[in-house]
């Protein structure tokens, strides 16, 4: 069990998924799931969904929105400063979707986000963003959570704004230490997860710049976070869930009982093979369309490939692939040499 509670208490394990536009489908959770050790809940993300929106989806045929039934501890983000909007959004995520809470996004830094004031902009006003955490908190039963930035005007203007949230309701909170204008460059001051844990009395799950299984130990120890989150890592990785699962002494997930999580470089270069064959058999699954899964594919392989080492050549042959059964057929044959992944890998993109 984790010291402080995420989900009410239902997390027991310390690294979780990222929202993130584009990756952050039912694919790549179930991909990922598969890769969870038996026995442990994370909270599982979907990419940022636009409450403007919400109210009038049908869910079934919206790829952002669909999840598999097999599916618990769901956490949609939404995106969204308009109550009544809000209101709808989440009653219908709880009654017809089946979340399990909610998390406000706070942190989106695209221009739109901007000019509609929600996202990054709600940190620039923390009387109005408290407000969407009260109002979201008043139209659900679910626990709320926001996950943000660091704040363009420093750490302790971060810290009342996220004092404030907390008081409105925000059962625990997420941070990314990055300043909006920095979008992902530059690094992640990790000492901001550090310094916000000691001044909230809620959870604090620890964001980016996680690439490994060191990095994920590290950032516990270091900031005493409660639980880390990774985005493009698991991409690369996504058996990082096993890896840090078995260092805690969970044991291998179903299917892969009596192995070891793969370490070496050619074991994980190995693995990745089996990965992208695996979420290809997952994509053939949905009903979203041959281009869409096509392109769901791709943007994946470009998040993953610069962990490896011919990732570029890897790259350019699914560039002009034209169906899934296609895609297979290459990486089926890219894997059949030995190929190797690095632990760690530029994160300027
Ligand atoms: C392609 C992409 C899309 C993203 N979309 C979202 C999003 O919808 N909501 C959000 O809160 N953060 C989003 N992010 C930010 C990630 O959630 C995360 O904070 C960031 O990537 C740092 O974590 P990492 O270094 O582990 O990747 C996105 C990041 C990427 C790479």
């Amino acid at each position: 069990m984790l010291e402080r509670p995420i989900l009410r208490g239902e997390v027991n394990f310390p690294l979780c998924l990222a929202p993130m536009v584009g990756l952050t489908h039912v694919g790549f959770r179930l991909l990922l799931k598969s890769y969870m050790p038996p026995g442990a809940r994370t909270i599982w993300p979907t990419e940022m969904l636009n409450s403007r929106r919400l109210p009038h989806e049908v869910f079934a045929r919206v790829p952002e929105c669909s999840r598999h039934p097999s599916e618990t501890d769901l956490v949609p983000q939404i995106l969204g400063n308009d109550e009544s909007e809000i209101a709808r959004s989440v009653k219908r995520l709880d009654e017809e979707w089946g979340a399990s809470g909610i998390d406000i996004n706070m942190g989106c830094p695209v221009r739109k986000a901007l000019s509609h004031n929600y996202g990054v902009a709600l940190m620039g006003d923390a009387q109005y963003a408290r407000d969407v955490v009260a109002m979201t908190v008043r139209h659900t039963r679910l626990p709320v959570s926001v996950k943000l930035r660091a704040a363009d005007a420093g750490t302790d203007v971060l810290f009342r704004f996220a004092e404030g949230l907390v008081e409105a309701g925000a059962e625990w909170l997420t941070l990314h230490p990055r300043r909006a204008e920095q979008k992902r460059r530059g690094s992640a001051d990790w000492s901001m997860i550090h310094d916000l844990r000691h001044v909230v009395p809620v959870a604090v799950i620890g964001n980016g710049d996680i690439q490994q299984a060191d990095d994920v130990f590290r950032m516990l120890d270091e900031t005493g976070c409660d639980a880390v989150m990774a985005g493009r890592a698991l991409t690369a990785r996504p058996w990082l869930l096993w890896q840090v699962g078995e260092r805690l002494g969970w044991p291998a997930p179903i299917g892969r009982e009596g192995e070891r999580a793969p370490e070496t470089r050619e074991e994980e270069g190995q693995e990745f093979g089996r990965a992208v064959l695996k979420l290809i058999a997952i994509l053939a699954e949905l009903p979203w369309g041959e281009d869409l899964l096509i392109r769901k594919l791709r943007f994946f392989l470009k998040n993953a490939c610069p962990w490896l080492e011919f990732g570029h050549a890897l790259e350019a042959k699914m560039s002009v692939v034209k169906s899934l059964a296609e895609a297979q057929q290459v990486i089926a044959l890219f894997f059949s040499q030995t190929q190797s992944m690095s632990p760690r890998t530029d994160l300027r993109y």
